[in-house]
């Protein structure tokens, strides 16, 4: 399947690699990079668990949902998003039309293993265990519209990246 230039686009749960990921695909292709978090955070000027705090997620999804729209009207980029944005079916549609969309998936455990204990994100506040475990059954089938599917448990970051460059080209 070749698709030159079409934007790569990782969606998934927190903890399950999106922005490592990204990094390195995008070095290996030559593709821009784009953290749809940290343009959130730039358009916003104040961080993620301010504006969850402040404005609440309503508003929060409004700005990722802007912001996503933007960044998807150029190509050549590897799109990290935030694990939430596919919780709009606007935002589903959008980018099945404007990319290649590969859903990130790990376990339980090791998402926690990976977030840790603070790790700046309002949803995970409190009891992480309970919140990520609560939070994949709420999105249970909430990935399940992506185009290649890989589950991030046991591989490494190289090995995901060429799981995808093997289907991207
Ligand atoms: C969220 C995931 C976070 C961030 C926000 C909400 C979610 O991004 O957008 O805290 O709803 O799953 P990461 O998936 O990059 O942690």
């Amino acid at each position: 399947m070749r698709q030159h230039g079409k934007n790569i686009i990782l969606v998934g749960m927190m903890g399950t690699g999106k922005s490592t990921v990204a990094r390195l695909l995008a070095e290996q292709l030559g593709y821009s990079l784009v953290d749809l978090d940290a343009a959130i955070v730039d358009s916003a000027g104040s961080s993620i668990p301010e504006i969850f705090a402040e404005k609440g997620e309503t508003y929060f999804r409004d700005l990722e949902s802007e912001v996503l729209e933007k960044v998807l009207q150029s190509d050549r980029q590897i799109i990290a998003t935030g694990g939430g944005v596919v919780l709009r079916p606007a935002n589903r549609e959008r980018m099945l039309e404007q990319g290649w969309v590969v859903a990130l998936q790990a376990s339980a455990d090791v998402i926690v293993s990976r977030v840790g204990q603070d790790s700046g994100r309002p949803l995970l506040a409190g009891d992480v265990n309970e919140r990520v475990k609560r939070i994949l059954e709420e999105r249970k089938d909430a990935y399940d519209f992506a185009h290649l599917t890989i589950d991030t448990s046991t591989l490494s970051v190289e090995k995901v990246a060429q799981q995808i460059l093997a289907h991207y080209r």
